[in-house]
């Protein structure tokens, strides 16, 4: 029903701009936060090259709980301020980890896990935490800035195409 792009080239902003004309399209005219989350994940996997897990941690008030997602199990909660999750998390700020051995309390979901990049879902600029959206590479030091702007863009999208109620 979808065509995935495929990557004929190694031009992030082209392919993070084909994704979000994608993302719309699969969200459109649907408003279920759960639903488009589950779509925006296996896009994301299938579309964005070297992953081997991406998906989303949720923030119930208190910690980060695993939501739809592609990739192996993952662990189900995380404390704000553990793993790269958490951190990015607690900070609200985006964080690119391009070797999760050196990186203090990273939490190994997948041994296979090589390098990290963790997006945070505020509902607005500066407001309240929703949870995060994170990716996993078995290549090292696969993202950069082109990624953290590419895939912080299409988080907006759901952010925006999704019913969130208060809480969430
Ligand atoms: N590595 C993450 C945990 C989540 S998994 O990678 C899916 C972290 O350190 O927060």
């Amino acid at each position: 029903m979808f065509e995935t792009p495929t990557l004929s080239t190694t031009d992030k902003p082209t392919l993070y701009r084909e994704l979000r004309a994608q993302a719309r399209s699969i969200m459109v005219g649907e408003r279920d936060r759960i639903a488009n989350a589950a779509n925006f994940a296996a896009l994301v996997y299938h579309a964005v090259p070297q992953l081997n897990w991406c998906g989303f941690y949720f923030f119930d008030g208190a910690e980060l709980v695993v939501g739809p997602f592609q990739g192996k199990p993952a662990c189900v909660r995380i404390a704000l301020g553990r793993g790269v999750c958490g951190t990015a998390a607690q900070r609200r700020a985006a964080l690119i980890v391009p070797d999760v051995a050196a990186f203090p309390g990273h939490i190994a979901c997948d041994a296979a896990s090589r390098s990290e990049l963790v997006v945070p879902l505020l509902r607005a600029p500066g407001g309240e935490l929703l949870g995060v959206f994170d990716l996993d590479s078995p290549v090292p030091g696969r993202f950069d800035a082109d990624d953290r702007d590419g895939i912080g863009g299409l988080a907006r999208l759901w952010i925006h195409g999704s019913d969130l109620p208060a809480g969430l």
